[in-house]
């Protein structure tokens, strides 16, 4: 059934405390549950509903009496329609298998370490209960469990713990904070404590613990100095401070998505904890510190403040995600961080914004939440929280951050206690501004300029394409951010930042020349600005401005127009033009790339072209159709001209760049080596460079320069490149994550066999195709990252993912239809390959006991 925001009632019952005691066991753990309930006097009224799913009941009871035999079970719950009074205590036994919870939704086992993931409805797969957001408790756990499972974590403080008869002990945990059923977790099992301690600005002392499996002790480091820093940020910035007495973070195997914020028991997929300089990349650092900083960022925006049902899922995540970009930003670089962000933006949201999957930041119904994590809900509410704090002002939005912790503080919220906020600080309407939370579609941004020897005319007018079910879109609130330099490249009057409300505004601008314009500094609003620009202003802006965002859009797009100009329809179909590329534009980026005042992790960012994936949106807007394979050549012609025309320059920087000493994490040599191994990828598309590349696998000391070096051996098809791989196989077979390295290198080459590749690493005996680490950094990254290969014209490619999401989908449905989404793009391409790949989604649709996660978005794809 299709949920709808505008069906929320309050809930019927509240509960004030939850007891819950578990007695461990693989295939029939025992829950007992006691809650409170009281009426709820703004509720709705009505009988006794509790949620739960694939539960075994043995007994319920109410003040003590028996109620089992007067309970109507369905496959979503229960009722009892029987009279209650206003308060009373439910309690209930059920009985669960954690060993057959495939779906790893809920209490399950993974390695032999029990443990729980209930965002958004799992928790009803551990007991009957009103598992809704707004319904918050006070948790009370005790846990029974074999011996040998040492460590008995749940959330909140720990309570007693001791010997049981029957080689069995037990421990006891209280949450003092109500929280949602949500942010329940409980872990179990032979771990080990990497720890620490943290005081808090007032002075209170908090243990830290990073929990992880016997033997991988010497990778928490990181991510323990992570937590510190990021405990001590949001003091500094936002005055808030942790409030229990001690942090755990579990590391486990087998996770669905990255990280969950359960309150003081944060639970990590391992990918996003573990690490070390030989297993680990520059980048897994990187993600490792943002996710940590993330999940403990939630205990403010998240868990104290809560969402009042899952349409408001971006007010947590969208604030938190923010959160965790400043956080970066200010640990970082912040002109970096913000490019890497808007890359990644334009890659998945702006993608998915395109499509048949687009729904609003604020979706208005579904069918099932867990398809909504995405990249909208997340990033572009992330811009949506940057824009109000870039229209309010930094200073009202510190004053506004405050009210909200103040005025919400224990409290489920909804958008619109978000945006009463900010317009009780900032004394601004923000009715037009909720349209970013309401309508959904990439906002196209025009620009017209007219110089009349004194002033400049700024025009500038916006229009939001429909999406599915919404035909009609209102004008937005934009803010552009506008800088004008001069003809020395000097600013010749201060920013702007011009507001657009309406379809069509202009302003006049009095200044002493006529300027270029850098428009939309910073990436001002998640807009496509859409502006001929010609190379020479491109390469201008490239060389002088001094927002260095900006400056690396002048470069991105002089690539990406270049790129673009490669092809061009013929006869309706796309084909690569005879067009050279100008010198002047390569040379523009061989200049930037030359000085040495630029931070080298930014110059990293010049040298990278832009994905396949964003050329393909380009060119779909500008031809109406799309060919993986010729947006690869073209972007395959663009690297070419780039090793050519700088491959002097390109050695010097990788002479000059490439760190030494010891291997750090930190920001600076990632930065040097980010532009180092970017100069090898190019270079490796030659015989000296492969040979360089050979050398550099070797010789490496950390996974960084390793698997930069595999990667151009591989990607390139040097004649190394098995050698290399076999090796690295070798030395690292033992070790899960790093495979997942291996694998994934091998499905994102755009060499000829990689398809063949994938299949066989996908047959092969060891591949543990059900973790879903190991599926996406094959199968997953396969059709995400290499559409050259994906789109192969005889669709065998389409039928082989199908497949897969059959099969993982029998087994976890909520993986399956997140991988899905690599079939968003299939009405970008031609009439013969969107009839392969609607066949396949057919295929599945028709596949009887879908799950409703993969039917749901498939028929998305299908009808969108
Ligand atoms: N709240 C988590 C985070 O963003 C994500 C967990 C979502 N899990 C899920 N199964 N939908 O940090
Ligand atoms: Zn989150």
């Amino acid at each position: 059934p299709l949920i709808r925001l505008a069906d929320y009632r309050p809930p019927a019952w509240l509960v004030e405390t939850t007891d819950l005691t578990f007695d461990l066991h693989p295939d029939a753990t025992r829950v007992r549950a006691r809650i409170d309930f009281t009426r709820n006097p703004d509720g709705p009224g009505g009988p006794l509903r509790l949620d739960g799913r694939g539960l075994r009941l043995l007994r319920a009871s109410v003040n003590g009496e028996d109620v089992t035999d007067r309970l109507t079970l369905d496959a979503e719950g229960l009722t009892l329609d029987a009279p209650l009074p206003d308060a009373f205590v439910w309690e209930c036994e059920t009985v669960i298998a954690p060993a057959a919870n495939t779906a790893l939704e809920g209490l399950y086992l993974s390695n032999g370490m029990y443990c729980t993931q209930c965002e958004a409805q799992g928790f009803r797969k551990i007991t009957y209960y009103p598992d809704r957001p707004d319904v918050m408790a006070v948790f009370s756990v005790r846990i029974e469990a074999p011996a040998e499972l040492g460590t008995l974590l749940s959330n909140g403080e720990p309570g007693e713990s001791g010997p049981l008869p029957g080689g069995r002990r037990y421990a006891c945990w209280r949450d003092p904070w109500p929280k949602p059923s949500y942010l329940f977790a409980l872990v179990a099992g032979d771990l080990r404590a990497v720890s620490d301690a943290f005081v808090t600005a007032s002075g209170r002392k908090v243990a830290l613990n990073v929990w992880v499996r016997p033997g991988d002790e010497d990778r928490c480091a990181y991510a323990l100095d992570a937590l510190k820093r990021a405990m001590r940020w949001d003091e500094e910035k936002y005055g808030r401070e942790y409030d229990l007495s001690v942090f755990n973070i579990v590391a486990v195997d087998d996770f669905n998505m990255g990280a969950m914020e359960n309150k003081g028991l944060n639970i990590f997929n391992s990918k996003y904890v573990l690490a070390s300089p030989q297993t680990a990349t520059d980048r897994d650092y990187e993600l490792i510190e943002s996710i940590v900083a993330h999940e403990y960022f939630h205990n403010w925006t998240g868990n104290r403040i809560t969402c009042r049902d899952w349409f408001q899922l971006c007010l947590k995540e969208g604030l938190t995600v923010f959160r965790d970009q400043e956080f970066t930003a200010d640990q970082r670089s912040a002109a970096v961080k913000r490019i890497e962000d808007v890359r990644q933006l334009r890659a998945r949201q702006f993608r998915e914004d395109a499509g048949p999957l687009a729904h609003p930041v604020r979706p208005d119904s579904y069918r099932e939440i867990n398809n909504f994590y995405t990249a909208t809900v997340y990033e572009k509410g992330a811009e949506v929280i940057r824009m109000l704090r870039l229209l309010v002002g930094e200073e009202t939005w510190r004053k506004g951050m405050d009210l909200y912790f103040e005025r919400h503080d224990g409290q489920a919220c909804a958008v619109e206690d978000w945006l009463k906020v900010f317009e009780d600080v900032s004394g601004r309407d923000l009715s037009q501004f909720k349209l970013w939370y309401e309508q959904a579609g990439t906002p196209r941004l025009r620009v017209r300029e007219e110089w009349d020897g004194r002033a400049l005319t700024l025009t500038l007018s916006q229009r939001v394409p429909p999406t599915p079910g919404q035909p009609d879109k209102k004008p937005m609130v934009i803010p552009v951010a506008c800088g004008f330099l001069g003809q020395s490249g000097d600013e010749i009057a201060p920013r702007r930042l011009f507001e657009l409300t309406e379809a069509e505004q202009s302003w006049r601008i009095e200044l002493p020349e006529r300027p270029t314009l850098s428009l939309l500094r910073g990436f001002s609003a998640p807009v496509i600005l859409e502006r001929d620009a010609d190379p020479a202003e491109r390469a201008f802006l490239l060389a002088h401005d001094s927002d260095p965002f900006n400056r690396w859009q002048a470069g991105a797009a002089l690539a990406a127009d270049a790129i673009a100009a490669q092809t061009a329809l013929r006869d309706g179909v796309p084909t690569l033009t005879p067009a050279p590329i100008a010198p002047g534009v390569v040379e523009a980026l061989g200049k930037a790339l030359r000085d040495e005042t630029l931070d080298p992790a930014f110059r990293a960012l010049i040298l990278a072209p832009p994905s396949e994936d964003e050329i393909a949106q380009a060119l779909f807007d500008r031809d109406g159709v799309v060919d993986p394979q010729v947006v690869h050549a073209a972007r395959e012609r663009w690297k070419d001209a780039l090793t050519d025309a700088l491959a002097d320059d390109l050695a010097a920087l990788r002479a000059l760049h490439r760190p030494v000493g010891p291997y750090s994490p930190e920001a600076a040599d990632a930065g040097r080596r980010a532009l180092a191994n970017g100069a090898l990828a190019l270079l490796a598309r030659r015989p000296q460079g492969q040979a360089d590349a050979a050398a550099q696998f070797a010789a490496a000391d950390n996974m960084t320069d390793k698997l930069a070096a595999l990667t151009a051996l591989t990607h390139n098809g040097a004649p190394q490149a098995d050698e290399a791989l076999e090796a690295f196989r070798r030395q690292w077979a033992h070790d899960p994550l790093v495979m997942d390295k291996w694998r994934m290198i091998q499905a994102t080459s755009p060499q000829p066999d990689a398809f063949a590749r994938v299949k066989a690493l996908s047959e092969a005996e060891d591949f543990q195709w059900r973790n879903p680490n190991r599926l996406r950094s094959l199968v997953g990254a396969f059709a995400m990252a290499n559409p050259a290969r994906f789109h192969a014209a005889d669709g065998a490619p389409y039928r082989f993912y199908a497949d897969w999401l059959l099969r993982m989908d029998k087994v976890n449905p909520q993986t399956a239809a997140r991988m899905a989404g690599a079939f968003e793009t299939w009405r970008r391409l031609d009439a013969g390959r969107q009839a392969l790949a609607r066949a396949q989604l057919q295929r599945i649709a028709a596949e009887p006991g879908l799950s409703r996660d993969l039917s749901e978005m498939v028929e998305r794809m299908l009808d969108g």
